[in-house]
């Protein structure tokens, strides 16, 4: 399986974020992962467009925006034009998914799906044809730093055979939340090939931990 690292910008220093995006590039992070919150889906509040737009020059890396916010479909296009390659919405913040996956679709990004902790994987089987990517969330949204809750191994472990007893695993499964070196191959071991990481990866020497975090899973 080819594994991509995916450092979470929240943990970056926000008064140097073009620095932080460099240095998760240079030390051969694929995929920038970029945390959407609108005080509202989630208590917190972030990024929004216009810092896409501001970083999209800097960097060659992907660009996934992970949507926490309510009424996803009005800010679709404007995430797609600041520069987002990935764009993903959390099935708790749509009453149409198909409608929001197709809006996604339509403004030329990869579409993904994201599932709470406690939010039953039934609720993306249906839309999974349509679909680049499953999120699956580890901690609860809204804060960098959280825990990982265990129970999202088994859930992952599910969705993978799913995803391949339907000839599916073309869809990727991304993890996010609490994975740190220490966890990373359980993760990895469970079907996730996409690996957010925010406090794991900016606490102590960033670019020595994305390159012990590549080796960690590069067997798997
Ligand atoms: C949580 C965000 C995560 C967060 C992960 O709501 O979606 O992307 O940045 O941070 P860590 O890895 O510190 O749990
Ligand atoms: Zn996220």
């Amino acid at each position: 399986m080819s594994i991509q690292i995916a450092p979470s910008l929240l943990s970056a220093d926000f008064a140097n974020l073009e620095r932080d995006v460099l240095r998760c590039q240079n030390a051969g992070a694929e995929v920038l992962h970029i945390d959407v919150m609108d005080g509202h889906f989630v208590p917190n509040i972030t990024i929004g467009p216009l810092v896409v737009n501001a970083l999209r020059p800097k960097s060659k890396m992907i660009f996934d925006c992970h949507l926490m916010i309510s009424n996803p479909d009005q800010y679709v296009s404007q995430f797609a034009e600041a520069g987002a390659d990935w764009i993903s919405i959390h099935v708790e913040t749509t009453n149409h998914l198909h409608r929001s996956i197709d809006l996604i679709k339509k403004s030329g990004v990869k579409a993904g799906a994201v599932v709470n902790p406690l939010t039953p994987l039934t609720t993306v089987y249906d839309a999974l044809e349509y679909l680049d990517f499953v999120l699956l969330m580890s901690v609860n949204p809204g804060f960098g730093g959280q825990s990982f809750i265990p129970s999202f191994l088994k859930k992952c472990e599910t969705l993978k055979t799913f995803l391949v007893k339907n000839s599916l695993d073309n869809i990727a499964i991304e993890v996010d939340g609490g994975v740190k070196l220490s966890n990373v191959r359980d993760v990895v071991s469970a079907g996730a090939s996409i690996i957010v990481s925010g406090s794991g990866l900016f606490s102590g020497n960033l670019e020595q931990n994305i390159q012990e975090m590549k080796n960690a899973v590069i067997d798997l």
